[in-house]
């Protein structure tokens, strides 16, 4: 028997953005999910799904997860034809997209294959692994929610749209602070929403280029932010960040009221994170105290939240 986990993730700038090769900053939350690998007598795998989740997220990924796991095996090269195994998924976080669930597993089953089967992978093996996974979610990930989920803490993240390796940097921040992340409850397929852009963007390449152009001095901007640990300026920035989500057509009714909701109640910045169209919205909140009014206000409405630091 073997055990792994992964991480679960917020972006904090630059989804979608960076499916196209352009930088994005995501930060690992405190909560992970876990995989225990086991052996069993009999061919093949079976999956028992034990992740708390918001309703109907399990059902409606089941298929994706299914294909996820086959490249997972694949990736690592296990022969389950006579010999099977049982994959048990556990852990903390609750699933809901925008919150890099599918990530999170794809990670934690990697690191707990590695050990079982004696692979010896380092961090960057099962991320590798982790983003063949991802495949099975959606065909073009672009591999920063795997990355967030193995390395944890705040990365900065651009994958090489020329198929070479991502850049990977690692961003501290001077002391940890709280956001707050909240939940539409309705579960996107990140396969159509990305698909949806990706057509905006080939049909209108101007207004695109525009806005990734605006994009880039956001997320630049952002970087010196936390170099400079100007937390004022980051929840602006993250303002701004996503307005031009909501120009690309990826937020929703919810999004909006949860972004509304927390910047009347003080967050210093709020967008969505993920995928959108539905999924989380993610609050810059610094200090216990505005943390958890928001976190009240949000709950005031009937929304699923979580408090968490990032940066830790
Ligand atoms: C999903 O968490 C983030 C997206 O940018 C897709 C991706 O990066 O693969 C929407």
């Amino acid at each position: 028997m073997a055990r792994g986990s992964g991480y679960g993730k917020t972006i904090l700038f630059g989804e979608h953005f960076v499916v196209y090769g352009f930088p994005a900053i995501a930060a690992a939350v405190g909560s992970t999910t876990t995989a225990i690998i086991r052996r069993k007598s009999e061919p093949g795998w079976t999956l028992t799904d034990n992740r708390p989740a918001v309703p109907g997220y399990k059902k409606k990924k089941l298929d994706e997860q299914t294909q996820s796991i086959e490249n997972i095996l694949r990736f690592a090269d296990i022969d389950l034809s006579e010999q099977g195994l049982t994959i048990t998924l556990g852990g903390k976080l609750v699933c809901a997209s925008g919150i890099g669930a599918s990530a999170a597993s794809c990670t934690a089953i990697a690191r707990a294959l590695s050990e079982e089967f004696r692979l010896g992978w380092d961090d960057n093996k099962v991320n590798a692994c982790a983003f063949e996974g991802e495949k099975g979610y959606h065909g073009t990930p672009s591999g920063i929610d795997n990355t967030a989920a193995t390395f944890g803490g705040i990365v900065w993240y651009k994958r090489d749209p020329a198929g070479g390796p991502p850049t990977i940097e690692t961003i501290k921040m001077k002391e940890p602070t709280d956001i707050l992340i909240a939940s539409t409850g309705i579960t996107a397929s990140t396969k159509e929403v990305v698909g949806d852009v990706r057509r905006m963007k080939e049909e209108k390449t101007k207004w695109f280029d525009q806005i990734t152009e605006d994009y880039l001095d956001i997320v630049n901007a952002a970087r010196q932010g936390f170099d400079d640990h100007d937390l004022q300026l980051i929840g602006l920035l993250m303002n701004q960040n996503h307005n031009l989500l909501i120009e690309i057509d990826v937020s929703c009714v919810e999004i909006e009221e949860l972004v509304g909701v927390s910047r009347q109640a003080g967050a210093w910045g709020a967008k969505l994170t993920g995928t959108g169209r539905g999924g989380n919205m993610v609050a810059l909140t610094p200090g216990r105290e505005l943390q958890n009014n928001v976190f009240g206000a949000v709950k005031q409405r009937g929304y699923s939240a979580w408090r968490y630091q990032i940066g830790v």
